[in-house]
Formats: C-alpha cells, structure tokens, sequence
C-alpha cells in the first residue's frame, strides 16, 4: 500500500512559524514520526510539501497511477482552493484531511473546507497526532477495502 503525504504552504516553516498554534515540532521531525508509523503498519509513504498549490495538483495528479490513498494538509489552501478540491475529486483516491490546530476554533474564515466535501474525513486539533491518526484512519479504510 502506498499513501502520499501532502504538506501545503508555510508548514515548511513549521518549529518556527506559531509555535504556540502549531507546536515545536518542525516539518522533519512530523515526516519522520510518519515514517516509523507508516513501517510499523507495513506501508509506504511519500511525503511532499510545496508553497504551490499547481505543485500540490501536480503530485495528487501523479498519484493518481502511483497510489492507493492522500493524506493532506492542505494548509491555508484548504479554505481557498477550488482546484485543489477539484483535482482530489478527479483523481478520486481515498483522501483524509489534517489539520495541526482545530480549524473550527480559529477565525472564522478557516472554518470553511473546500477539501472536507472530497475527503472520507477530517482530523483537526491534535498536532503531530492528527497526522498519525489520519494514516491509521486512510489505512484501515483502504485496507477494508481491498
Ligand atoms: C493548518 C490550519 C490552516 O488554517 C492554516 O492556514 C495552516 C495550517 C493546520 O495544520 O492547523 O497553514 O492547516
């Protein structure tokens, strides 16, 4: 089983950026703690993060003959982008959503999801744990399903 892991903007910057928002851990250590997982269940991830929302569709569109599921976060492009909404629905692959914050205790504006819609679901709040347990949840679905 292969899953691709997408960070969208300013998560490279995570350690740094909002620590007391998005916590200490930097990007590095995140994508590692989601390898030793990804080993432990017998999966291979990739992980990609981009600044760019066309390098984002690129790699979901080139996932869609490489693998069997997404993990996302789409970051600030979650509350804006149509396209990157559009191109998980064409590709259709199982997606989960993560968030490090809860989205829905914040601002108003990134309350809104245009990813939500095409994901089997969202995990928001939990820092580093989002993401484990967003792998755990695209796995077990995938798994279900073949
Ligand atoms: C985020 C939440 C977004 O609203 C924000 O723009 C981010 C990070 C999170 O992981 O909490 O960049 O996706």
């Amino acid at each position: 089983m292969k899953i691709l892991v997408l960070h969208g903007p300013n998560l490279n910057l995570l350690g740094s950026r909002e620590p007391e928002v998005y916590g200490a851990l930097t990007l590095g250590e995140i994508n590692s703690a989601i390898s030793t997982l990804a080993h432990e269940l017998g999966v291979e991830v990739m992980t990609f993060q981009s600044n760019s929302e066309g390098e984002l569709i690129d790699r979901i569109h080139s996932a869609a003959v490489t693998c069997d599921g997404i993990l996302i976060n789409p970051a600030a492009y979650t509350h804006t982008s149509v396209a990157i909404r559009d191109a998980l629905a064409a590709v259709a692959l199982p997606t989960v959503e993560v968030h490090l914050s809860n989205i829905h205790r914040r601002e108003e504006f990134r309350t809104r999801s245009f990813v939500a819609p095409v994901a089997i679901g969202q995990i928001s709040g939990f820092g580093l744990d989002s993401y484990l347990l967003g792998l755990r949840a695209i796995f077990n679905h995938i798994k279900k399903g073949l």
